[in-house]
């Protein structure tokens, strides 16, 4: 895993507006470092950590993976970064409660597979730590309840790490939507379209859990990625709310026509019965009668496709296109969405642009560990919080509940009350 060649200047000398709202960054105090216990270490986990560890202020002082080689694969990093060797925990798939139980840690980063997210933050809150989890927050309904009640409970801070709503063009978008470049917003679209039948089997030829979750569950089972930009952008948990959704899915040709090309016909893997794998799109009614569209598709032969759309009564914004602004933009044309870059820029980017750029996923994964690491050292609630997670990762179960009732519509409850 490669170091993430970030400059400690940004973290040390901006002052940052919030991702929609605004908030001065405090000064780091280095004699007070955040003290942040990563579990899970896998690819994912080990990139965070690096990011984690270029932030100043901050020490891992444990790190908890059942997996051993992946534990001394990030303790190493910790040691070469930082010239200290954080305690491995991976003692079996609870051993993490033992990390909890320590008094030098302020906050967890969670970054294990998807069905362990929402127990291991919950274990966290509980513990007295704060926690970033990663995407999605719960795969189901009883667990994303769950992460609200902890959090109210404990009072601890929990932060999604959705790192796509950061990125320099979605952020001034953003800033469009804030202040109503758009009109009054409507509807949007939405897609996580990626080819990730790479990422379900081992190189022995069994499942990783990707390949379970396809294997097992039908439905959009990563849908922050795609609905957390556009939520933000509509104000959903602020002046609107998801109301219901029905959800339909074709079958699933592409992943079955992958396993036959890569283990033949006539393969143990071949005669697998996946439950998902095809197209799943979910129709989405907020409060204020708008709707949004969201495309998932993680099986298909196709190029990635992160599509995004949001359409006011003065115009939209599409990322396949561009921007239509009405009296503005000449009639029935797309202008480029770089024709308001220097307008709406976001102060984010603005500031703290360069240092992004380093990182991957479009900058978000720089501003994504920065905005947990600030919510740690001011103590204070972020901008996509346990309402957030909870919401998005509700598509989830939710959407899998319409499949079962032919495409039913089907009832988000209202976590933020
Ligand atoms: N935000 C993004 O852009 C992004 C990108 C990739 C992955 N992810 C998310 O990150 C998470 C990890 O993905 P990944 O690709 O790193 O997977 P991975 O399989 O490479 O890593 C998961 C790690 O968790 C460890 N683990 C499993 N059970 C554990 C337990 N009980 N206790 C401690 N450790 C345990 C595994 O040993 C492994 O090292 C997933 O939730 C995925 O959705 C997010």
């Amino acid at each position: 895993m490669d170091k993430i060649p970030l400059s400690r200047r940004g973290f040390l000398t901006t002052s940052s507006a919030a991702v929609l709202g605004a908030g001065a960054f405090a000064q780091p105090d280095p004699d007070k470092p955040t003290r942040v216990g990563v579990i899970g270490v896998g690819g994912r986990g080990t990139y965070l950590l690096n990011i984690l560890l270029s932030v100043p202020a901050t020490s891992v002082p444990a790190i908890c993976d059942i997996n051993e080689e992946n534990l001394a694969r990030a303790v190493g990093v910790v040691r070469d970064t930082r010239g200290n060797s954080p305690d491995g925990y991976s003692r079996g798939p609870f051993d993490y409660r033992r990390m909890l139980e320590r008094d030098d840690l302020d906050a967890v980063l969670i970054a294990t597979p998807i069905e362990l997210h929402a127990a291991m933050a919950v274990d966290a809150m509980h513990a007295g730590k704060h926690v970033a989890s990663e995407v999605p927050g719960a795969t189901n309904m009883d667990d994303c309840h769950a992460l609200v009640k902890a959090k109210r409970k404990t009072g601890r801070r929990y932060m999604l790490l959705e790192n796509y709503i950061y990125g320099y063009e979605r952020m001034m978008v953003a800033n469009m939507c804030k202040q109503g470049v758009f009109g009054e917003t409507y509807y949007a679209e939405c897609a996580y379209i990626h080819d990730c039948n790479y990422l379900r089997f081992k190189p022995d030829g069994s499942l990783t859990w990707r390949g379970e979750t396809s294997r097992d569950h039908n439905g959009n089972t990563y849908p922050t990625h795609s609905l957390g930009p556009i939520a933000k952008w509509m104000g959903i948990n602020k002046t609107d709310r998801l109301v219901s959704l029905t959800c339909m899915d074709s079958k699933g040709l592409g992943i079955r026509r992958y396993v036959e090309k890569k283990f033949g016909p006539d393969s143990q893997q071949a005669k697998t019965q996946w439950a998902g794998g095809g197209m799943c799109v979910t129709l989405i009614k907020t409060a204020q009668d708008r709707l949004i569209t969201v495309y998932y598709d993680v099986c298909s032969p196709r190029p990635l496709n992160l599509f995004l759309l949001i359409q006011g009564d003065e115009g939209l914004y599409d990322s396949r296109q561009g921007i239509y602004l009405d009296g503005v933009s000449p009639k029935d044309e797309w202008q480029k969405w770089q024709t308001y870059s220097d307008k709406y820029e976001h102060e984010y980017w603005k500031t703290r642009g360069e240092e992004a750029k380093t990182t991957g996923h479009g900058g978000g994964d720089y501003f994504v560990v920065s905005d947990f690491v600030e919510m740690v050292q001011q103590d204070k609630e972020p901008d996509i919080d346990v309402y957030d997670s909870a919401t998005w990762s509700a598509v989830t179960p939710l959407s899998q509940e319409s499949l079962r009732k032919g495409g039913s519509d089907v009832k988000f409850p209202d976590f933020t009350t």
